[in-house]
């Protein structure tokens, strides 16, 4: 796990050198990374187990959990390489190492599920998951539908402008 969390951490690094290299930048003010930070990474598996602290929930339920989070994570990465215009080659290059890791992650989650015996609860958190999803499917279709020029952009082009010190 804590190679799984140097991953990670390594990740978001080459994911904001990769978006400056396309001459970018990630703007953490705009509402789509409001959005984002709420709905995925450590806020988003605190509420979902209830705990305060993710060390209270127990052990195989969180495996479970992140494995699910892990498996989807893999699947939007392959949709976006599918999708990416063929001129973001620095993002390309980013996303195929990124990849790599996400496919070891869940390759030792799965060992760490069926070690704990909570293939079970894998299983009740992917029904749990797309029971959300389809109740949901309105929200889903209307950004799907939406143009994106409409949406709410992560990124800014341009450089991220220096922190005021005043
Ligand atoms: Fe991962």
């Amino acid at each position: 796990m804590q190679r799984h969390v140097s991953d990670e951490i390594r990740h978001a690094q080459i994911f904001t050198k990769a978006v400056e290299r396309e001459g970018y930048y990630i703007d953490l003010e705009s509402e789509a990374a409001q959005q984002a930070l709420s709905s995925v990474g450590e806020a988003s598996m605190r509420r979902y187990h209830q705990v305060e602290n993710l060390a209270e929930a127990p052990l195989p339920n969180l495996l479970s959990s992140i494995l699910l989070a892990e498996e989807l994570g893999l699947r939007g990465f392959r949709c976006i390489l599918m999708a990416l215009p063929d001129h973001l080659t620095v993002t390309r290059a980013a996303i195929e190492s990124v990849l790599k890791d996400e496919e070891y992650h869940v390759r030792y989650l799965s060992d760490a599920v069926r070690y704990w015996r909570a293939s079970h609860l894998l299983e009740a958190y992917r029904r749990d998951i797309e029971d959300k999803l389809f109740n949901d499917l309105g929200k889903v279709l209307e950004f799907m539908t939406k143009p994106a020029s409409e949406r709410p952009s992560l990124v800014q082009p341009g450089q991220k402008p220096e922190l005021s010190l005043v």
